[in-house]
């Protein structure tokens, strides 16, 4: 879009990674955009703060908000980025908060950097919330549904705009606090639909009612609107977990109780336990099982296993001393908790059941009826509703899912 961008890191490894084009984690797409802009020197990047800062107009602060002991948001990356912006600030700049950040974080940059500046530089602080979801980044980042722009100045506004002008959605513009909360809003709001439809799907597993239709036939009403209705073993990832818990922790500090909140979350906590039970009800006694655990990833199309469900399954194994054997297109982690295979065919051998907990294509289209023979029994667990259920009985499997009759 004819903007000259620097990417500023104080890990040297990864800024060396990306300067040469190679990208240190999975996202569809990434690589080949990074290396078309690398070609023509769009972007570079850099570990040198004062040369970045000093060369920049814009500076997007993108650092994480890591979850703290007491569930809310840690600002030390955010702080330390705001110290180092004002050491450097040579002329105006507009610094945006890209990253999840608290109500009240815009107005804490802004301090935080007149408090470092050697003399006085006039500069603006916008708060502008990123949605873009791990795994499909790209599409959103440069098709999203809306660009929230949360300014107090009408010529840091301005600017923002003009970076977006190629961007062909609504823009909101308010006030950084409204911003911030939104971020929080809309990722909390998501957290609560995924909790509704898993706590609605243990109603639905007791009445023998599919909740896959139950979602389609709500999802069709345009005020509910068809995503994030998809029950499962829980929402995990970088987002969800730790942006409910800062927004639960910012509310309590204020005295409102988001009772709605607390109880999705509490869903949340107890959902891929709440499957584990109908395998102990299944099995039985756990101890000495082989048991084989399709996904690590907290969702397709990434290699991010944080706040996985997979881990509470695979921990919830482990604990109750069985064989756990995993599996997974991309994720590549050491643990003492189970062995990994690369193939699914290793991975199911010998098996006394399988558990599906990640919703890769790969697993959509397994051939079933090869594997059933190389397993010492045929029991699926499918904790993502991937399968179709009339055909894998036909298969001869034993199916338990989540609600999917
Ligand atoms: C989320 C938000 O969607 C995004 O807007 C924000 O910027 C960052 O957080 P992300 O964490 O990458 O994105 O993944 P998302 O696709 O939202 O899924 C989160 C979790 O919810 C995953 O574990 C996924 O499996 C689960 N999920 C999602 C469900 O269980 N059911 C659904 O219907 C949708």
């Amino acid at each position: 879009m004819g903007h000259k961008v620097t990417g500023l890191d104080l890990d040297e490894r990864k800024v060396n990674s990306l300067q040469s084009g190679k990208l240190h984690f999975y996202e569809p797409g990434l690589n080949d955009l990074l290396l078309k802009h690398l070609n023509l020197e769009n972007i570079t990047f850099t570990t040198d703060t004062q040369k970045a800062i000093k060369e920049n107009d814009v500076i997007f602060l993108c650092v994480g908000t890591p979850q703290s002991p007491n569930g809310s948001a840690d600002l030390q990356y955010v702080k330390n980025a705001a110290s180092s912006i004002g050491s450097f600030m040579n002329q105006y700049k507009v610094v945006v908060n890209k990253s999840t950040v608290p109500v009240g974080t815009a107005e804490l940059v802004s301090n935080i950097i007149k408090e470092n500046q050697p003399s006085e530089v006039p500069f603006d602080v916008v708060s502008n919330p990123e949605f873009l979801r791990e795994g499909s980044a790209l599409k959103d980042a440069l098709h999203p549904d809306r660009v929230v722009i949360g300014s107090t100045s009408k010529k840091a506004t301005l600017i923002m705009k003009e970076l977006y002008k190629e961007v062909t959605c609504p823009i909101i513009e308010t006030n950084p606090k409204s911003a911030e909360l939104i971020k929080y809003a809309a990722n909390s709001f998501l957290a609560l639909k995924i909790s509704f439809m898993n706590e609605l799907a243990r109603l639905c597993d007791e009445l023998e009612i599919n909740i896959n239709d139950v979602s389609k036939g709500i999802g069709l009403d345009h005020r509910i609107g068809p995503h994030f209705l998809q029950a499962g073993i829980g929402y995990g990832g970088s987002c969800f977990p730790k942006d409910v818990q800062a927004l639960l922790h910012t509310s309590r500090k204020n005295g409102i109780n988001l009772s709605i909140l607390e109880r999705a979350s509490e869903v949340n906590r107890t959902q891929a336990t709440y499957f584990m039970e109908k395998l102990t009800n299944t099995v039985g006694d756990l101890n000495g099982k082989t048991i084989a655990v399709l996904g690590l990833a907290f969702k397709a199309n990434t290699d991010d296993t944080r706040e996985s469900p997979s881990l509470t399954v695979v921990d919830y194994l482990a604990k109750h001393n069985c064989n756990v054997k995993v599996h997974d297109p991309v994720v590549r982690l050491q643990s003492s908790a189970y062995i990994q295979y690369s193939t699914i065919e290793e991975t199911v051998a010998d098996a006394d059941a399988i558990i599906i907990c990640t919703d890769w294509d790969e697993y959509r289209n397994i051939q079933w009826h090869k594997l059933k023979d190389l397993m010492k029994q045929p029991l699926l667990f499918d904790g993502r509703n991937l399968i179709n259920r009339d055909d894998i009985i036909g298969l001869g499997y034993h199916y338990i899912s989540i609600a999917n009759f």
